[in-house]
C-alpha cells in the first residue's frame, strides 16, 4: 500500500527561486515538488506539494490531514516563530510530523531561533536546502513503516548501533542538569 503525504509550505515559499537565493538556493517551489514527489516514488509514498500564504488556508491543511491521518511534512516558514493557532492545530495531529526549513533558522536572526512549531512535531530537519524534505520523507517513511509493519521493506534500514544483536539493550540515560 501507497503512504499519502502531504507536504506543506508556508507564506513566501512560492517565490523560492527569486526570494533571497543567497539564503534559499535557486531552486523555484516547482523544482522542489519535483524533487519530493521523485523522492516519494523512491520510498513508495505518495507526496501532496501545497504552499500558502493563507494561515487559515494551512490550518484548513492541518485539519484534513488530522481527519485523514495522513503525515505531513511542513515548513511553517514565518508561522513558525510565532503561530500559535498553527501550533494548535498541529497539537491535534493523528499521524508523523516533521518540521523542515531550507536554512538554519538557529544561525539566522534571534526571531528566528523560537519555534512554536517544533514542541508538537516528531521532529526537525533544517539547514540542507531541499534534502531537509528528502531527508523529512525518509523519516515519515520509517514511521510510517513502523505503523504498518508491512510497508517495512519499502524504507532505509534501521541505523546501526554498537550492541550486538543478542545483548539487552542499554538502560535509558537520564538527563542530568550537571552537579548539584
Ligand atoms: C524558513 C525559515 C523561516 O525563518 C523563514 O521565515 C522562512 C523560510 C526556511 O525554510 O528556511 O520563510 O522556514
Amino acid at each position: 500500500m501507497t503512504t499519502q503525504v502531504l507536504v506543506l509550505n508556508g507564506p513566501n515559499l512560492g517565490r523560492l527561486g527569486i526570494r533571497e537565493p543567497d539564503v534559499y538556493g535557486s531552486a523555484t517551489l516547482e523544482d522542489l515538488a519535483e524533487t519530493c514527489r521523485a523522492t516519494g516514488r523512491q520510498l513508495n509514498l505518495r507526496v501532496d506539494v501545497r504552499q500558502t500564504d493563507d494561515e487559515a488556508e494551512m490550518i484548513r491543511w492541518v485539519h484534513e490531514a488530522a481527519d485523514a491521518r495522513l503525515p505531513v511534512v511542513l515548513n511553517p516558514a514565518a508561522f513558525t516563530h510565532y503561530s500559535y493557532a498553527l501550533r494548535d492545530a498541529l497539537a491535534m495531529r493523528t499521524a508523523p510530523l516533521i518540521e523542515v526549513h531550507l536554512s538554519n533558522p538557529a544561525a539566522r536572526e534571534s526571531f528566528r531561533h523560537t519555534s512554536v512549531v517544533a514542541g508538537v512535531a516528531d521532529g526537525t530537519v533544517a539547514g540542507f536546502g531541499l534534502l531537509s524534505y528528502q531527508l523529512a520523507l525518509q523519516a515519515i517513511a520509517t514511521l510510517a513503516a513502523a505503523q504498518d509493519p508491512g510497508q517495512q521493506e519499502n524504507t532505509a534500514p534501521a541505523p546501526q548501533t554498537d550492541q550486538p544483536p543478542d545483548q539487552p539493550p542499554a538502560p535509558q540515560q537520564t538527563a542530568s542538569q550537571g552537579p548539584p
